[in-house]
């Protein structure tokens, strides 16, 4: 038996944690097993290399090394805590997974294909079930995230490189339209949850959970 992979995309406050949370409920009012997690971290390593990616004091970090830390991060999350739980039949609520590198790295950083030539090694071809992608313009996120508080080394980026991360998560909703859903993160909290429990019914149905 195989659980549910389900995956929360987005740039910078979109709300993504209050949809974790009711998606968490949504799972654990139909008795089933919720596993929380993120990237990168997840694990043991992946939080070590979580605090060496946000360190804002690691300026002189090169592209490619982040590309690769970040992809070294998932492929410890996929075999140590993602796989086992969806073996098990547990639902795994992850807050980020391999877009997050091709919008971040290969669109705002710009490197490219190879980002998901990278990540294909790290997650061994694991995809998840269904990713809610939260939009909102750039700009607004980075209000939100600015007042939610201090700022990480990705967030700090210019408005620029934010531009050119929205452009991969549209390219990558282009791409796998069955897979990700769209949810307009500019409405009510309420009003985002109500489309997201919408397509979880219908995923469920689709699995006879
Ligand atoms: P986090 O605090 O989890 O950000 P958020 O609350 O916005 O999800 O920090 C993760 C940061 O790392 C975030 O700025 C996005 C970035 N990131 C990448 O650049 N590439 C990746 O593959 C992942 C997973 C995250």
């Amino acid at each position: 038996m195989r659980g549910l992979f389900i995956t929360l995309e987005g740039g910078d406050g979109a709300g993504k944690s209050t949809q974790i949370t009711n998606i968490e409920s949504f799972f654990g009012s139909k008795g089933l097993v919720v596993v929380h997690t993120r990237e990168p971290g997840g694990t043991h390593i992946g939080e070590k290399l979580r605090e060496i990616l946000l360190d804002k004091g690691n300026g002189e970090m090169q592209d490619v090394t982040e590309m690769l830390i970040y992809a070294a991060s998932r492929a410890q999350h996929v075999r140590e805590l993602i796989i086992p739980a969806l073996e098990e039949g547990k639902v795994v609520i992850c807050d980020r997974f391999t877009d997050s590198s091709i919008a971040y790295q290969g669109y705002g950083r710009e490197l490219g294909k190879q980002v998901a030539e990278v990540n294909a090694r790290a997650t061994g071809g694991l995809q998840p079930d269904i990713t809610f992608w939260l939009d909102i313009d750039p700009e607004t996120g980075r209000r939100r995230a600015g007042k939610a508080g201090e700022l990480d080394r990705l967030e700090l980026e210019q408005l620029d490189f934010h531009y050119r991360l929205y452009d991969g998560y549209k390219a990558l909703l282009e791409k796998y339209p069955e897979r990700i859903k769209r949810i307009d993160a500019s409405r009510s909290i309420d009003e985002m949850r109500d489309e997201i429990y919408a397509y979880l019914e219908e995923l469920c149905a689709a699995r006879g959970l």
